[in-house]
């Protein structure tokens, strides 16, 4: 069931990439392997729910590949050594009282991975409360042995710090995907319900190895078909194979639906007859789907409609539809993406000035889903400042996973160091040490509710996000989803070991690689705090000169405000004051450009081309290095690349070397397109170092992209 039937004719590598960090692959130190049967070639398994079945299931899929004999499942344990899979209660007593202590220890659905020595025999425990939990042990347990771990002496316990641990997929139902560069949409609607692609278990599977346990389908620009029978009966087909996976399905609610699909002629929130809709629906749709995770809505926010179409403000809407789902336990995610036409004050500030007056007003089903930075997921912004202040509500965090400002899926770049900064920011809100983790994991102000989302990077490309090393990024959001405090550091060599090789040679360089590649991309496109300077609409490439758009806040000039004095935003207090927004702490440092930490410079401060930084460089000079700089970091990065083809397959080598070779030529357009246009302005010579540009202002702004990716698609 398990093995892909992607038996494509296609090369070895794609099919290799389609298994992602599940590749199972034999181990071929035989003193390891020899450990390892040890262990596990007796296998018990509890076998009477369907997520013991799927633990099962990915043992006997996983052991003889990697350990290269066939294994024996026993009913229960014998003579000899054992692997003993199973809920806690169901343990036989000697077991159940070799992980007692540990046990204790075990939340929600973590799990206990034990070494136990019962008289003449050894016995290696994978257990938890729930089936579940059995399930993430079991993958556990397997990556442990993918990247060559001891397991003689095994003590492992490990819980899940958030409570959802979501993939929001902007997938509209045609099948484009918002921002997606993978491909199309794994929802295959129309085949849907009666065809079940093999991918959707393996997207289940790879999902639940590390513990992502929701998924909203479809796009926060929400079509409201999805709410109506034809389609819930598709939905409830996904959710019948998520299930034993432990995966959640949530859908997206368009605010208007009750007038579209429900033929009301209001959706005013207030009004009886919507909520009584909303009421009937949520009924509807828990018949169908029993465990339905709840809504997703993005409501007054680009173009989409809210409850402020009647006069209404957020709390009413959300309360509405938490009122409808409450019954079943359902949750209603709230957006806070929002940034009115109407108010001309900085952008950045404006969720939080929306938002914080509501504190406390939301029902407790409800949350509130907060971008990481006040603008949208650049490639560096700082944290966003509702964490820490919105203090009564539960914040769900929302990473961007797909690379809509970070390259597309042809730059090779390492998300979970971007989402590491956000994390480990300290928002000061109730002293030192109050950091962004500890605001969304509860611990700070004791939400009970609490969560983080990743807008998905998964398509139907054979090896499912474009880039190989996206996987990265979808198996980082979800580690740190699970563990908001493990280091990027630890998560880009648990990949490395199960995606490509448990070398050294091999594991160290490119672990640092991908640790640098956050950096790179900031250096080659938006360095030193600049934001926004993406061409419109797709956002592929720069367009720093882009000013003609519908709205003030669309156009790069209004993010970068560069003239003849000076470049950058100010956001200090003679400026659009949005460091008020933040703990004094922050707000006092980030206010002098001489104590703002320099990677936020030009995002708080509009400062003369000729401003002395610290190092002693002037502000344009500094700004033409760092872009230099992401250049010759892209350029180590082939290096480094190159120098890994004796661990590389031909085929694993040259993908990502093609991939490679794009991401240099862009950071190379980012380059030269911003500083000539930025020059314009600064009236001063590149500095040395600095390589010169091959082509004029005029090309790059020439440059026209109607079918780059991630945009609706035209036929014209
Ligand atoms: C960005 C993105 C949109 C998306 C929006 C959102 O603005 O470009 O495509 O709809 O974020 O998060 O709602």
């Amino acid at each position: 069931m398990f093995l892909c039937f992607y038996n494509l004719e296609t090369n070895g590598q794609q099919l290799n990439d389609y298994k992602l960090w599940l590749k199972y692959e034999q181990i071929t130190d035989s003193k390891l392997s020899a450990s390892y049967k040890d262990i596990s070639s007796k296998i018990v398994v509890g076998n009477s729910t369907p997520s013991l079945l799927n633990a099962k299931e990915e043992l006997a899929l996983a052991l003889p590949q990697m350990l290269g004999t066939d294994i024996d499942f026993l009913s229960a344990i014998d003579k000899g050594n054992a692997l003993i899979v199973d809920v806690y209660q169901n343990l036989p007593v000697d077991l159940k009282s070799a992980v007692s202590m540990e046990m204790m220890d075990v939340k929600g659905d973590g799990f206990v991975l034990k070494s136990v020595k019962l008289t003449n025999k050894k016995v290696t425990v994978i257990t938890a409360k729930t089936d579940l939990g059995v399930l993430y042990g079991t993958f556990r347990f397997l990556h442990l042995m993918q990247s060559q771990h001891l397991l003689d002496d095994l003590k492992v316990v490990d819980n899940p710090k958030l409570d959802i641990r979501m993939l929001n997929h902007w997938d509209n139902l045609d099948r484009s995907v918002e921002r997606g560069y993978a491909g199309s949409s794994l929802w295959n609607w129309q085949k849907l319900p009666e065809y079940v692609d093999q991918r959707y278990i393996d997207y289940a599977r790879a999902n639940a190895s590390v513990g992502i346990n929701a998924t909203a389908l479809t796009n926060v620009n929400a079509n409201a078909l999805i709410l109506t029978p034809m389609y819930l009966e598709k939905v409830k087909a996904l959710a019948d194979i998520f299930r034993s996976y432990g995966i959640k399905v949530y859908l997206t609610a368009r605010f208007s639906a009750p007038m579209e699909i429900g033929g009301l002629e209001t959706a005013d929130p207030l009004n009886a007859q919507v909520q009584q809709w909303w009421k009937d629906k949520a009924k509807e749709i828990y018949a169908i789907v029993p465990d339905f995770g709840g809504f997703l809505v993005k409501a007054n926010s680009e173009g989409q409609p809210g409850p402020q179409n009647y006069g209404r403000n957020h709390v009413d809407g959300a309360n509405m539809m938490a009122e409808a789902v409450k019954p079943f336990g359902g949750n209603v995610i709230w957006r806070a993406f929002v940034y009115s036409e109407h108010d001309d004050t900085d952008r950045a500030k404006q969720a939080y000035d929306e938002f914080l007056p509501y504190d406390g007003n939301f029902m407790d089903n409800v949350l509130v889903q907060v971008k990481n930075g006040p603008i949208d997921f650049q490639p560096r912004e700082p944290f966003h400042p509702i964490f820490g202040a919105m203090k009564k509500t539960p914040l769900i965090m929302e990473f961007q996973i797909t690379q809509e400002y970070l390259g597309f899926s042809t730059h090779l770049v390492y998300l979970p160091k971007l989402f590491e900064e956000v994390l480990d920011a300290d928002t000061f809100q109730k002293g030192e040490g109050s950091t962004v983790a500890k605001v969304i994991d509860g611990s700070l102000y004791g939400n009970k509710l609490t969560g983080m989302a990743g807008v998905s990077n998964i398509g139907t490309d054979i090896n499912w996000t474009g880039h190989p090393f996206a996987q990265a990024n979808w198996y980082g959001f979800g580690r740190l989803a699970w563990d908001p405090y493990l280091s990027a550091n630890t998560i880009a060599e648990e990949w490395l070991r199960a995606t490509y090789s448990n070398e050294e040679e091999f594991v160290d360089p490119i672990k640092e690689m991908m640790l640098d590649s956050r950096e790179a991309v900031v250096n080659y496109m938006n360095p030193l705090g600049l934001h926004h300077i993406f061409d419109t609409g797709h956002h592929y490439g720069p367009g720093p000169w882009v000013d003609n758009l519908g709205r003030p806040d669309w156009n790069p000039v209004y993010y970068h405000k560069a003239d003849s004095l000076g470049v950058g935003f100010d956001r200090t207090p003679s400026g659009s004051n949005a460091t008020e927004q933040y703990a004094s702490e922050i707000a006092v440092q980030y206010n002098d450009p001489k104590t703002i930490p320099q990677e936020y410079l030009l995002w708080f401060h509009h400062l003369p081309w000729d401003y002395k930084l610290e190092n002693g460089e002037i502000l344009w000079d500094a700004i033409a290095l760092k872009y230099q700089e992401g250049v010759d970091q892209v350029t180590q990065m082939i290096k480094t690349w190159d120098r890994m083809k004796p661990y590389l397959s031909e085929n694993e080598y040259k993908e990502v070397s093609m991939l490679l070779e794009i991401q240099l030529k862009e950071a190379k357009w980012w380059r030269d397109a911003c500083l000539l246009y930025f020059q314009t302005f600064s009236n001063r010579p590149l500095p040395t170092g600095v390589e010169r540009p091959t082509k004029s202002l005029e090309y790059f702004k020439s440059l026209k992209f109607p079918f780059a990716p991630g945009i609706r698609p035209r036929w014209d």
